[in-house]
């Protein structure tokens, strides 16, 4: 089976590529450079099996060449990894109808929008409210309708927040703030959270994330015209966070509790945005769907995904303590 994964070298890609080559498909993988994110010696052999496709999507869509690559495209499955308007997603499945058995779009979780009923389930109202969440929900619509309309054999798999070994989690503040949080749980040292603490994050790991795409193929028939949640067993609570973080070092975390909108003065602009879009929304969704449906297993608690990462900030050395 040939499988072509665009934007096959970044955070996912680099954990669902070697996966796809180790089940025997023929991989092809769409990238500017020839390069995965995340190597690794023993993932060197898997990805030698690729076949690499060189292209600047963003570029060709721009010159027009964009559509008439994807019309020639020879591939029984396409996962499209980096698409994020819903004029990017038309041209593409304009161009791929009646070609493919299968095409599996990546969205987000902000897509649905900040937590109304938890655990939230796919079938529930769409209510993003940030312009990425409201063009990625039109995409998740205009292929759910193609599906029901043509039969346009799409799937669509929305995200948690992604980390990997090396790709720092949203960390316990809400934020991607460096490793100071980090350093401050290990030494007992005040962590300021807002408002109560009980804001939620809902973490997914890559090879969690790969594990659902190429289920979804495994699965076809049960994963097409669907969307599917990909994350953690649960969600945790900043809070609760931070405590686990801190009994990594054994210690107790030091929280203090300030308004929303003073931790502007504690994080700074950049990471007070982030911080708060992770407020607003509090996801924690429901991957039930998945596990029945498609059999999904996530590997990985955030308390996982935590671990693993600090072993790699205090083993590269970024983090000291
Ligand atoms: N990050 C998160 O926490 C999160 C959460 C939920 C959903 N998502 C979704 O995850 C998807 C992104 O996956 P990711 O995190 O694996 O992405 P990523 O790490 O940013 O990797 C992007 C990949 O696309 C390639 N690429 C970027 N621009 C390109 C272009 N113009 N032409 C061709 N290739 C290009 C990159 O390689 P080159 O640079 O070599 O081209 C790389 O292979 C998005 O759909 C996003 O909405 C992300």
């Amino acid at each position: 089976m040939k499988v072509l994964v665009i934007g096959g070298t970044g955070h996912i890609g680099s954990y669902l590529v070697p996966r796809l080559v180790l089940r025997g498909y023929d991989v092809q993988v769409l990238a500017r450079n020839p390069r995965p994110r995340y190597g690794g010696a023993d993932a060197e052999q898997l990805w030698s099996q690729v076949e690499w496709v060189i292209a600047d999507r963003v570029m060709e869509e721009k010159n027009g060449s964009w559509g008439k690559r994807m019309a020639t495209v020879d591939a029984d499955v396409v996962i499209d990894l980096i698409c994020y308007t819903p004029e990017q997603n038309r041209l593409i499945v304009e161009n791929l109808d009646g070609r493919v058995r299968h095409f599996i779009h990546c969205g987000t979780i902000w897509a649905y929008g900040p937590s109304t009923r938890v655990p939230y389930r796919e079938n529930y109202p769409r209510k993003p409210v940030t312009e990425y969440g409201k063009l990625k929900a039109r995409i998740e619509a205009d292929l759910l309708e193609k599906y029901s309309r043509e039969g346009f054999p799409a799937t669509v798999i929305h995200p948690g927040h992604i980390s990997g070994k090396k790709w720092l989690p949203i960390d316990p503040q809400g934020t991607r703030n460096g490793v100071d949080v980090y350093r401050r749980l290990a030494h007992q040292e005040d962590v300021y959270l807002p408002d109560t603490g009980l804001a939620t994050l809902h973490h997914v790991h890559a090879e969690d994330v790969a594990q659902i795409f190429e289920l979804a193929i495994l699965n076809r028939k049960a994963a097409l015209g669907e969307s599917f949640s990909v994350a953690a067993p649960y969600a945790m609570t900043l809070a609760s966070c931070c405590e686990f973080v801190a009994s990594i070092f054994g210690r107790k975390p030091s929280l203090r509790f300030v308004p929303l909108q003073k931790m502007v003065g504690v994080l700074g602009e950049e990471a007070f945005a982030i911080m708060k879009d992770h407020v607003i929304h509090s996801p924690c969704v429901s991957i039930e769907k998945a596990q029945r449906l498609l059999g999904y297993q996530p590997r990985y608690t955030t308390e996982d995904i935590y671990r693993e990462c600090i072993a790699y900030l205090l083993e590269s050395g970024e983090l000291v303590v």
